[in-house]
C-alpha cells in the first residue's frame, strides 16, 4: 500500500463514521478495512434501543467483508473524534483472520494516535491456531 493509498484510507474511515447510527451514545465511529487485494470496506458503528445489540464499526467492516468472500486483510484505520481505541470484541473477531494486519487509529483530523501491527494490541490471543 503506497503512501497515498493510506491517505486514502484514513480519510475513508473518517467518512464512514457520518453514517454512523448513534442515537444513545452520540459517539460516531468509521472504519476503513483493506483486504490484501486492495478492496476496501467500510464500517460504521450501528447501535440499538436494546443496547448489547449494538455493533462497533470494525465489525461492520470485517462482517461486510467476509460475508462477500473477503478474508486476508493488510490494514484497517479506525477514527473516532478522539483517536479511541477498539474494544476487545473487535480485536478478537479481526484477530481470528488477520493477526498481523497493521492497523492505525486516527481522529477525525487525520492524526494517527497508533500506528501498528493488531496483535500488539492483542497480546497472547486466541485464535483458529489455538484449537
Ligand atoms: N464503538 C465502536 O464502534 N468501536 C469500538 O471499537 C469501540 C466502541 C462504538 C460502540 C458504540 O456505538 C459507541 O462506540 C460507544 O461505545
Amino acid at each position: 500500500m503506497s503512501e497515498q493509498e493510506l491517505h486514502t484510507l484514513i480519510s475513508t474511515a473518517i467518512a464512514a463514521a457520518e453514517r454512523a447510527y448513534i442515537p444513545y451514545s452520540h459517539y460516531p465511529v468509521g472504519a476503513a478495512l483493506r483486504a490484501t487485494d486492495g478492496q476496501v470496506f467500510t464500517g460504521c458503528n450501528i447501535e440499538n434501543a436494546s443496547y448489547p445489540a449494538t455493533i462497533c464499526a470494525e465489525r461492520t467492516a470485517l462482517v461486510k467483508a467476509v460475508s462477500e468472500g473477503v478474508r486476508e486483510f493488510e490494514c484497517i484505520v479506525v477514527a473516532t473524534r478522539n483517536a479511541g481505541s477498539p474494544c476487545g470484541i473487535c480485536r478478537q473477531m479481526m484477530y481470528e483472520f488477520a493477526p498481523e494486519m497493521r492497523l492505525l487509529i486516527v481522529d477525525f483530523d487525520g492524526n494517527v494516535r497508533w500506528d501498528g501491527a493488531l496483535q500488539e494490541l492483542l497480546p497472547l490471543g486466541f485464535g483458529p491456531g489455538s484449537l
